[in-house]
């Protein structure tokens, strides 16, 4: 097996397609919040994976729970039941307020593929054949499937891919006028997140979606939150929507419900999951015994040691460290989904890359912001050290 750097660098520049720009670590080993690169060097990883693994890495419960389940049972087709899935399911329902049903997948993408789907089919049943449209925002992130694609905001990544599936539309985020002219009868949905994280972490004023609740009401349309990012204790609540009484009729999760184990969700209201038969969607591994029971144990972690609220405190002592630093002029996000706004002189991508170099793993959001998105159980200790890494790179 290659070992090195250099190694691995060239054997991934020979068999891999190279669509990551993808910066000189190779990660070998984590624990909690900290991770090993080939060289045996220590990081502090900011990052999870992206969201990913909020339980911080090798958690025991969710190692002993893959590690048991491997040796019991990884796969079976859902042409069957399996013993797990259906408890997730009614663990997510409960937490998302009962009464609703859940679709797994593997991806976020897969979970929007399915909320829009979902979307379509509810529209067309109680609209008509044309109501199929879904509005989302400008600045938005909501996958890279063709279909999840042309639902993201962000022209420049569309570009390419062009001609992109029909019937997608694009408002100014947090903008109810916008929005307000643009749902008509066509319209099924309306996709939104909670915080745009991709975007940059900007969260969506409560006004505004109480608003969008509101005409989705009004206009017979679904509201659609993507909370595949947010979702799981990110924001200091279950779910970002939660910070503001809000109760959408869809909801997307996917990055932290395995902690690093791939699995996503659509969970809609009964009313809506009815719109889909048997036989209208379908994924081989969604659901299968390996992930579903990998959710389960984050589940119990997140419900048993309240980890919600501990993000929520986290991220205050993270907040307040930031704002307090030379060089951020703004420190923005809930919980622990955080930006740290540089300003306009300061090159995020060059800080970021210099944290890396001290050890420290986060990412440039934006051109000029930093993003922390730290296990949810991250200490304090753990915060002030990050902190005072990313103070001497500034
Ligand atoms: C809000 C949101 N939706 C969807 C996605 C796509 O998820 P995936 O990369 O798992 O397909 C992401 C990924 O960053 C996301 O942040």
């Amino acid at each position: 097996m290659p070992s090195s750097l250099a190694e691995l660098r060239a054997l991934d520049a020979e068999h891999v397609m190279q669509t990551y720009g993808r910066l000189p670590v190779a990660f070998v080993r984590g624990e909690g919040t900290r991770l090993w690169d080939t060289d045996g060097k220590e990081y502090l990883d900011f990052l999870s994976g992206l969201a990913v693994t909020s339980l911080g890495h090798a958690h025991p419960d969710v190692a002993d729970a893959i590690a048991d389940q491997a040796r019991t049972l990884l796969h079976v087709s859902n042409l069957y039941y399996n013993d797990v899935q259906p408890r997730v399911a009614a663990r997510l329902d409960a937490l998302l307020g009962g009464g609703g049903r859940v679709f797994f997948c593997n991806s976020g993408a897969e979970a929007n593929e399915c909320a829009i789907k979902l979307a379509r089919r509810h529209g067309q049943r109680h609209g008509g054949p044309d109501r199929y449209h879904v509005i989302s925002a400008y600045g938005s992130f909501h996958g890279r499937t063709l279909t999840t694609l042309a639902a993201t905001g962000q022209p420049q990544k569309q570009e390419t891919f062009q001609p992109l599936p029909t019937g997608f539309r694009q408002v100014a985020f947090d903008d109810l006028d916008a929005l307000a002219a643009v749902v008509d009868a066509r319209v099924a949905a309306v996709m939104l997140e909670p915080v745009q994280g991709e975007g940059g972490v900007h969260p969506a004023s409560a006004e505004y979606l109480h608003g969008v609740r509101q005409l989705c009401d009004e206009r017979e349309a679904l509201f659609v939150v993507d909370e595949v990012q947010t979702g799981l204790g990110r924001t200091g609540k279950w779910f970002g929507f939660e910070h503001t009484g809000v109760q959408p009729d869809i909801v997307t999760m996917a990055k932290a419900l395995g902690n690093g184990v791939p699995i996503g969700a659509c969970w809609a209201r009964e009313e809506v999951a009815g719109a889909f038969a048997a036989g209208d969607h379908a994924t081989t591994f969604g659901g299968q015994p390996l992930a579903a029971r990998a959710a389960l144990a984050v589940l119990d972690v997140m419900e048993r040691d309240d980890v919600p609220a501990r993000a929520a405190r986290a991220g205050d002592r993270l907040s307040e460290r930031l704002a307090k630093l030379d060089g951020v002029v703004d420190v923005r996000g809930p919980g622990l989904l955080v930006a740290a706004e540089l300003g306009d002189e300061r090159a995020a991508g060059e800080v970021a890359n210099a944290c890396l170099e001290n050890g420290l793993v986060l990412n440039a959001v934006t051109p000029t912001a930093l993003r922390f998105a730290p296990p949810l159980l991250v200490t304090d200790d753990e915060i002030d050290a990050a902190v005072g890494i990313l103070a001497r790179v500034l």
